[in-house]
């Protein structure tokens, strides 16, 4: 059903909550990401949790408590380079695995993490 929203069809709040419990202990076992996040996590999941929800058409958790997201401002402090862009998608990869989301879903979930990742970058990779 066309009308009803990516948040919805993935299953709400409940699918969210999986996808990021599942996320940021991949995130904190990576290499390239681990550094780049503080040793509390739980305030960033927080924040992920309401994000992600407002970003697949649910609630407008996080700018009702932040205010607009402006997502590549807020990562320019960080440097993300090209290699840790893949590092987090395959991490949100996984997470996807384990949330069971599979088929046609799985493939317009991934095309806007896919998207939104490569906006991130905001330093050069290291080859060439
Ligand atoms: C925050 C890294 C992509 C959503 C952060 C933080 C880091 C980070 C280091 C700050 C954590 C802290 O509070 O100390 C990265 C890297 C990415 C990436 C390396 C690779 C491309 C994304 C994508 C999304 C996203 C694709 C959304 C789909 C967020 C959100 C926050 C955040 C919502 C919290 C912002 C806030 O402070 O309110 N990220 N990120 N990130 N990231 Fe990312």
């Amino acid at each position: 059903d066309p009308t009803t929203t990516l948040y919805e069809r993935m299953g709400g709040d409940k699918t969210i909550r999986t996808i990021v419990e599942a996320f940021y202990p991949r995130v904190q076992q990576d290499p390239l990401l681990a550094p780049l996040f503080p040793a509390d996590i739980q305030p960033v999941m927080e924040r992920q949790y309401q994000f992600l929800t407002q970003f697949f058409g649910g609630p407008p958790l996080y700018s009702h408590i932040h205010g607009h997201p402006r997502l590549r401002a807020r990562h320019l402090p960080f440097p993300i380079t090209p290699e840790r862009a893949e590092a987090w998608l395959r991490c949100m990869s996984a997470a996807l695995d384990d949330a069971n989301i599979e088929g046609e879903l799985r493939d317009e979930i991934w095309s806007r993490f896919y998207f939104t990742a490569a906006h991130m970058v905001n330093q050069p990779g290291e080859e060439e």
